[in-house]
């Protein structure tokens, strides 16, 4: 995209804060169309996949009830966007988008975020925040007007994260599967301990997201098959905290954040970041913990191959009381001898 283009893009208050670089990177995935006045660019109840950013013009955003009345829900103009559920499911467009004026759009097609999300995660990110800002306006209105689901809403949020969390696992190829495989583990802990469907809802995200921080760490450092320097390690320990600022803010994500932070807590109090001890932790980041290293040492890794089940099992008592919560080993173990484990 040119220069001229790259200007344009920076006097849409959606891109405001971001710089030259991020700009020309995410330029690369947007494409620009004009529409003639009168122009239905979204049809209700069609598939779309294109996000929207009005960078000059006027459109009218109207949704048909069953008893087949219109109503106009919003009318936008430069700088405002819709289609923005587009990126984040694939579900029919809930509503017709119709220009009042000749219109001229940014599109951001679900491809060209997905791209994005893969090559310049962080970028993509910060997107979505912001994107998570304007939504929870939009939302509010929305709820009372067309009592929208909350559930969809989080769902979505829940996808985008967690397209996030597996481009990072894609980083290493020696983790792969590692997410799904520490939420299931994770989860019949929790079952083992009576936790109610929303608690486990909670900590599901929480798995799903526990290394996400792990963003902002080089593909040098976690790809490196040999040992960590004291330098290297210190930045990996950043991933916990670097994980609660990302969730922090998005309120469908927060109730994850204990899991996401504490899950490097050791039950003695010599774990990261803040040195918690034992049921000082949040009973997430215990749970996790658990969950996190006995899928760690039945994995292979660059140095290592993988351990037996019953050698991790051996190995998780044996930190029973310090490095674990003794009660989460117990009801990872009656888990695991029920087979509760498989994915
Ligand atoms: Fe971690």
């Amino acid at each position: 995209m040119d220069e001229p283009t790259i200007r344009a893009l920076r006097n849409v208050t959606f891109f405001a804060s971001l710089s030259d670089d991020d700009l020309r990177h995410i330029a690369k995935f947007i494409g620009k169309r004009t529409y003639p006045a009168g122009h239905v660019i979204v049809q209700e109840n069609t598939q779309g996949d294109t996000f929207h950013i009005i960078q000059e013009g006027k459109v009218e955003i109207t949704k048909r009830f069953e008893d087949g009345e219109e109503m106009v829900l919003a009318v936008c103009g430069d700088g405002d966007f819709f289609g923005e559920m587009a990126l984040l499911e694939g579900s029919p467009r809930s509503a017709t988008v119709r220009t009042l004026e000749p219109t001229t759009t940014l599109e951001i097609s679900r491809q060209g975020f997905v791209s994005l999300l893969q090559k310049a995660p962080l970028l993509a990110y910060e997107l979505m925040k912001e994107l998570s800002v304007r939504l929870r306006d939009t939302d509010a209105k929305m709820i009372a007007r067309l009592q929208c689901k909350n559930e969809q809403l989080r769902q979505a949020y829940l996808d985008t994260v967690t397209a996030m969390a597996n481009a990072i696992e894609a980083r290493d190829p020696y983790t792969r599967g590692h997410t799904d495989r520490v939420t299931t583990i994770a989860k019949a802990i929790a079952r083992r301990m009576n936790w109610n469907g929303e608690q486990l809802s909670s900590l599901e995200v929480g798995a799903l997201l526990h290394d996400v921080g792990k963003i902002g760490v080089a593909d040098a450092i976690l790809r490196k098959p040999s040992p960590l320097s004291a330098a290297e390690y210190a930045e990996i320990k950043t991933h916990p905290e670097v994980g609660r600022r990302m969730l922090q803010g998005i309120s469908y994500l927060e109730s994850a954040i204990p899991g996401v932070l504490h899950h490097h807590e050791r039950y003695d109090g010599r774990g990261y970041p803040d040195q918690l001890s034992g049921p000082g932790i949040p009973l997430a980041g215990r749970i996790l913990a658990v969950a996190d290293v006995f899928d760690a040492m039945t994995s292979d890794r660059p140095y290592r191959r993988a351990m037996s089940p019953q050698a991790a099992v051996a190995e998780l008592e044996r930190g029973a009381g310090t490095q674990f919560d003794p009660e989460v080993v117990v009801a990872f173990i009656r888990a695991w001898q029920s087979n509760d484990l498989e994915t």
